[in-house]
Parts: structure tokens; C-alpha cells; sequence
């Protein structure tokens, strides 16, 4: 049978303003309000439904017994998830309040809520062994994740952490991961954290330089891939054992409406294209990087996502 993309990780409701710039300090701005389907997890999961061609999409977190975790379950189906996702009973569902200014930037502060509250034993060893691949986030307990990764590792499934928001992540976590997918500022963040000493900027420099210090620096980490998304520059792919050196995939350029949940429409559209394409992780990554190039172009995040027509049409061109 065909394998499924899981994501287990977090579901947030989105409470968005958007001003002409960020508030400074005890500034009072006046601006705009709109609420959505948010979460790294549930974002995630829907750009790989919304990209999918008939490979299905699991989605397994915790929402609270409220209208916000009604509402994401129900938005989730609708994108055609398999919806695994337990209520709890007190703890409210995870909210999310998102800045957004005219350039297209966020600020977010995430408050977790019912997203804590998530299991290993939630994660099904049924739910497990459908997967070709499991994605993993920071939304939830740190606990969980070390968990399943080290669960999904034994049963094959190729596991995939995409460690946002920035936190430490623990030795016996790594060891269970395939697919390190960090930003350039948490793949920083982490390999300084670890006392691995990177003298380039990886946000600036230029790319020859920062694709050198990216190989450089996953010699040291015990992970086969490492994918760093770069931002607008791009990402580079770095299979340790297949590649020689990291391969850069530029980012296409589009006018930049909302940038919130690039990084989310990249790690879907790069775990669907994974599971149809029987793992080549360099055809992945193109895919996720039109996938998240789309996902700016409008505002939102979950909403956001484009469908497989426009990621194909992007590619042709
Ligand atoms: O990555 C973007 C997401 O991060 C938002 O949807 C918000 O919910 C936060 O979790
Ligand atoms: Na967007």
C-alpha cells in the first residue's frame, strides 16, 4: 500500500494584526484583524495535503475542547487530512498572536495551550507504519518528539525535524533524526549551542560560503540530511552520504504579501513530493521551495498554502 506523509505536531489559532510597521515599545498602532488555522504542525500537514496527488496526509496533534479546536479540526478534513487528533478536556487550544507589517514580516508569540498536552502514546504504532515519512516540530513537548522520532526510527520510517521555534534539542532526539530541516538561524543557533563555531553568516555572506560552512558544519552533527532553508535566497540540500558537496536551490522570486508560514509550506511540500518520489530529497526540496514561494504571495498561513496546480505550473516555467 501507498505510503502517508504524518506530521504530528501542533495545531494554533491565529490572531493576526497587520500595521504599516511593528509597534515600538509602549507604541499604540492602529491596524487590521483577522483570525485563521495556524500552528507549525497543522500548517504543515495542509501544504502537503493541498500539494498532494492522491498521497494521504495524517495529522496527529491535541486541540482543546473550544471553538478553535472545533474549527481546526473541521478546516483540517476539509483539506482532505486524515484528522488524529485528540481534545482535551480543560487545557484551552494553542493560540498564536502574529504581527504583520507592510513588507510582509512577522512577529509571533506563541502561547501552546492543549499542543502540551500530546502523548507519545497518542502517535499510534498503526499511524506509524502507514508512514514514509513522519515531520516533527518545537510545538510541543520536547519529551514527545524524542519519543516518537526514536519510535518511527525503529520502524523504518524516515523521520524528519523541522526544529522551529528555535530550542535545544537533545542528544537522543538527533539520533533519531534522518532529516534535520532548520532555518539558517536555527541551524546557527543549534551548531553554537552544540560549541560548533560557524564564521559565516549564513543570513549574508554569499551562498558558495555559506553552503561550504553548512557542510562543515553537518560533519560534526550525527543526522544523514540537513535541509537549511535560507529564506528569499533559497535552501541548500545536504545528503552527507550521497553528496559531495550541498546543492543550493535558489528561491524563485515573487512579491512577498505575507511570509508567515513560508518555512511550513516548504517542510509539506517537501514531505509529500519525498513520499511520491520514492525519497529523492533534492526533487523535494525544489518542490517545497515553490511551495513556499506561492505561500507568500498571499496573506495567512494555513490559507495560504498553494494547491499541486500552481506548484506544477511554477516548476514548468
Ligand atoms: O510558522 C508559522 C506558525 O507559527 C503560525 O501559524 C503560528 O501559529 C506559529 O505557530
Ligand atoms: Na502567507
Amino acid at each position: 500500500e501507498d505510503k502517508a506523509v504524518l506530521v504530528v505536531g501542533s495545531y494554533a489559532q491565529d490572531l493576526v494584526w497587520n500595521s504599516k510597521t511593528f509597534p515600538a515599545p509602549g507604541e499604540t498602532l492602529v491596524g487590521k484583524f483577522r483570525t485563521g488555522p495556524g500552528g507549525k504542525g497543522s500548517n504543515q500537514a495542509v501544504a502537503a495535503a493541498r500539494v498532494s496527488n492522491g498521497t494521504k496526509v495524517m495529522f496527529c496533534g491535541c486541540v482543546g475542547d473550544d471553538l478553535f479546536g472545533t474549527g481546526a479540526r473541521d478546516f483540517q478534513a476539509k483539506q482532505g487530512i486524515d484528522v488524529r487528533v485528540k481534545v482535551h478536556p480543560t487545557i484551552p487550544t494553542g493560540t498564536a498572536g502574529i504581527l504583520v507589517n507592510d513588507e510582509g514580516q512577522n512577529s509571533i508569540v506563541v502561547a501552546l495551550g492543549s499542543n502540551l498536552e500530546l502523548k507519545s502514546e497518542d502517535v499510534s504504532d498503526d499511524m506509524l507504519q502507514s508512514a514514509g515519512i513522519i515531520v516533527m516540530q518545537h510545538e510541543i513537548d520536547p519529551a514527545v518528539n524524542e519519543a516518537v522520532l526514536s519510535r518511527a526510527r525503529a520502524l523504518g520510517v524516515t523521520t524528519v525535524l523541522n526544529p522551529a521555534p528555535m530550542a535545544p534539542i537533545s542528544e537522543t532526539t538527533l539520533a533519531s533524526v534522518d532529516i534535520l530541516a532548520p532555518n539558517e538561524t536555527e541551524f546557527a543557533t543549534m551548531l553554537q549551542q552544540r560549541g560548533i563555531e560557524v564564521n559565516v553568516d549564513l543570513s549574508k555572506d554569499p551562498i558558495e560560503q555559506v553552503t561550504t560552512a553548512i557542510a562543515e558544519a553537518s560533519a560534526a552533527l550525527p543526522v544523514r540530511t540537513v535541509v537549511v532553508t535560507l529564506g528569499s535566497r533559497g535552501v541548500c540540500v545536504y545528503d552527507k552520504e550521497a553528496m559531495d558537496t550541498p546543492i543550493f536551490i535558489p528561491a524563485f522570486h515573487v512579491h512577498c504579501v505575507d511570509s508567515t508560514g513560508a518555512g511550513d509550506a516548504f517542510i509539506g511540500g517537501f514531505a509529500t513530493k519525498f513520499v511520491e518520489n520514492g525519497g529523492d530529497v533534492v526533487d523535494a526540496a525544489k518542490f517545497g521551495n515553490a511551495t513556499a514561494a506561492l505561500s507568500v504571495t498571499k496573506e495567512g498561513t494555513a490559507p495560504a498554502m498553494p494547491t499541486r496546480g500552481e506548484v506544477e505550473d511554477m516548476l514548468q516555467d
